[in-house]
């Protein structure tokens, strides 16, 4: 009976072991990590877009290759998430749909713009630093799927990371102009990045549940300081200022003390009205449409298979 089924649940939920797709679960769990998954795989979707822009205009074939399978890499993330949410009977189509029409978020740091090519590093270094940050907790996730999808992502996002820094370290060791162009880019990505962590704790309506369900390992505000202690030296050994006039070591924390993010931006940008919103939905959109032959052809491809298989 559902007693039953729910005490096994809580009982696995609290030994910290992976609830399975087979698993009974319930429905708000499974509402729930369908609801995050979902938002990563659309991150990762629509991340591809701000570096994208940069990919015919990299500076060196160098810069290019690794520009373009870091692009690529943001897919395969992307399509793994959404096939562990395909394991909870959410359907690709339908999250597709819900990106598209605003039904469902996707992180709000891809809805500013990358207007200079130090943003590349910039984002690689904050962006994705901040990536790692946060998932390398939910490698311990409750939900098996997920974890296991996060320990290969977190591998390949701690190369993006490396990638960015190196990028940001060579253009500091080049021309002041390049020096200026990183310093301004940073000063752009690093209140959003701040944000990527999401609301503070005591304005997270998530929060709570989702830790005793252990989809969450760590609140918002516990992973922003936590990216906060580790950037401020790496900006130190960059060379770039973080501009933020509040920020301090406190020794008696052991923390970094820092400013808060501008949260009516942050609740205008997840709403829809930030910089890009309209840009990064509308390519999701055409590039969805100019797909559709793809799909047709495979779906196509796939009835006949499985008629031949019955044969
Ligand atoms: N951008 C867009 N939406 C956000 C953000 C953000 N930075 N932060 C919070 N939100 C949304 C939440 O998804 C939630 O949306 P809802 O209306 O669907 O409920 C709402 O704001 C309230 O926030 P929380 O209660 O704090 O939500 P949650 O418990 O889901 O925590 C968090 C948000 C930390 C982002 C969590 O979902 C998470 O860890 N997700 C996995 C990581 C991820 O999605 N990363 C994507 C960006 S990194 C990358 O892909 C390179």
């Amino acid at each position: 009976d559902t007693d039953a089924l729910q005490a096994h649940f809580d009982a696995t939920v609290a030994r910290h072991e992976r609830i399975e797709p087979r698993d009974w679960m319930p429905e708000k769990y499974r509402a729930t990590v369908v609801r995050q998954v979902a938002q990563h795989a659309h991150s990762e979707i629509i991340g591809m877009q701000p570096e994208g822009n940069w990919i015919t205009r990299a500076p060196s074939l160098r810069r290019k290759a690794i520009l373009l399978a870091k692009v690529q890499d943001e897919a395969g993330h992307g399509l793994y998430l959404y096939a562990a949410c395909e394991t909870l009977g959410a359907s690709r189509a339908d999250l597709v749909d819900k990106l598209m029409s605003g039904r469902q978020k996707y992180s709000s740091i891809f809805n500013y713009p990358t207007l200079s090519y130090a943003d590349v590093g910039t984002i690689g270094w904050l962006v994705d630093g901040a990536a790692i940050c946060n998932q390398v907790p939910l490698c311990r996730t409750s939900y098996g799927p997920y974890g296991r999808a996060m320990i290969r992502i977190c591998k390949e996002e701690s190369f993006h990371q490396r990638q960015g820094y190196e990028l940001l370290a060579t253009m500091m060791r080049g021309t002041d102009a390049q020096r200026s162009m990183v310093q301004e880019s940073v000063d752009r990505f690093w209140w959003p990045s701040l944000m990527m962590f999401g609301p503070p704790d005591d304005a997270s309506p998530n929060t709570a549940q989702s830790m005793a369900w252990g989809i969450k390992r760590d609140t918002n505000d516990d992973l922003r300081q936590k990216f906060v202690d580790m950037t401020v030296p790496q900006a130190e050994a960059l060379g770039v200022t973080l501009p933020d006039p509040a920020l301090a070591w406190n020794a008696e924390r052991g923390h970094y003390d820092f400013g808060q993010p501008d949260w009516d931006e942050f609740a205008a940008v997840i709403s829809g009205a930030g910089p890009c919103n309209a840009q990064r939905i509308a390519h999701r959109r055409r590039a969805h449409d100019d797909g559709a032959w793809v799909r047709e052809a495979a779906t196509a491809y796939a009835a006949r298979t499985l008629v031949e298989a019955e044969r």
